[in-house]
């Protein structure tokens, strides 16, 4: 159970991250149900950590994809874990067995600077390293769906700034959306300053909310 003693957090829900990832960012986002309605689909993430987030996407992307259906994956992340880390943290779900081994076998040993990894035709990893309110400002505006993954809010409140969430928002395509376990009233409120139409949903497990929300068409 990987925890960060410089946030003083865990990475994920102690119950089952792999279920909190369904229910809070592919439930959030609404993506079974939007992927097949799309060729390509780029989410992003604040926050890649251990990896779980992305194995867990790819194994549900892959249950249903199309041929000719195309997966970005772009995650933003401060301290790169090692190979060996990543392994032992995803050990404990054998369902995302098969997606952790192709992670961990293409993974650098000491990632130094941003990773990008094909998995096939269909699917690309992109890790870009370093602080996210620094690597962010520099992307493209094409994120279908976000993943707010930066810790809790209390513990990093620079991953849930007002700038940073504007910064999101301008990157989000029309009728794209964010997800995230947070329910703190700062981070809700910067995210409807930013523009985002925000919604309050029952958490995970013992979490009593979270919130999505959809940036609208114009
Ligand atoms: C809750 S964990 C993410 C869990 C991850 N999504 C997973 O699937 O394992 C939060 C991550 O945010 C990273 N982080 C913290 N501050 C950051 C920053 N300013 N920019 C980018 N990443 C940051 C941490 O290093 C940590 O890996």
């Amino acid at each position: 159970m990987p925890y960060s003693a410089e946030f003083g957090d865990h990475f994920y829900c102690r119950e089952d991250g792999r279920l909190e990832c369904d229910y809070v960012f592919l439930g959030g986002n609404g993506l079974v149900s939007r992927w097949p309605e799309t060729i390509d689909f780029t989410i992003g993430e604040l926050g890649f950590g251990t990896g779980l987030n992305f194995c867990e996407t790819w194994r549900q992307w892959k249950q249903q994809r199309r041929d000719g259906q195309r997966l970005n994956f772009i995650s933003f992340e401060r301290f790169p874990m090692q190979a060996d880390e990543i392994d032992r943290a995803l050990s404990r779900w054998p369902e995302i067995d098969a997606e952790k081994q192709a992670l961990c076998g293409a993974w650098p040993e000491r990632p130094t600077g941003d990773v990008s990894i094909d998995f096939g035709s269909d699917v690309r990893l992109t890790v870009i390293i370093g602080p996210a309110e620094i690597r962010l400002p520099f992307s493209a505006p094409v994120f279908d769906a976000w993943y707010l993954d930066g810790f809790a809010p209390l513990r990093n409140p620079d991953l849930w700034s007002l700038d940073l969430m504007r910064c999101v928002f301008d990157r989000t395509v029309a009728g794209g959306t964010f997800a995230t376990y947070a329910a703190a009233g700062f981070v809700r409120r910067n995210l409807q300053a930013a523009g985002f139409t925000v919604e309050r949903r029952r958490g995970y497990g013992a979490k009593r909310e979270m919130l999505c929300g959809v940036k609208q068409p114009a």
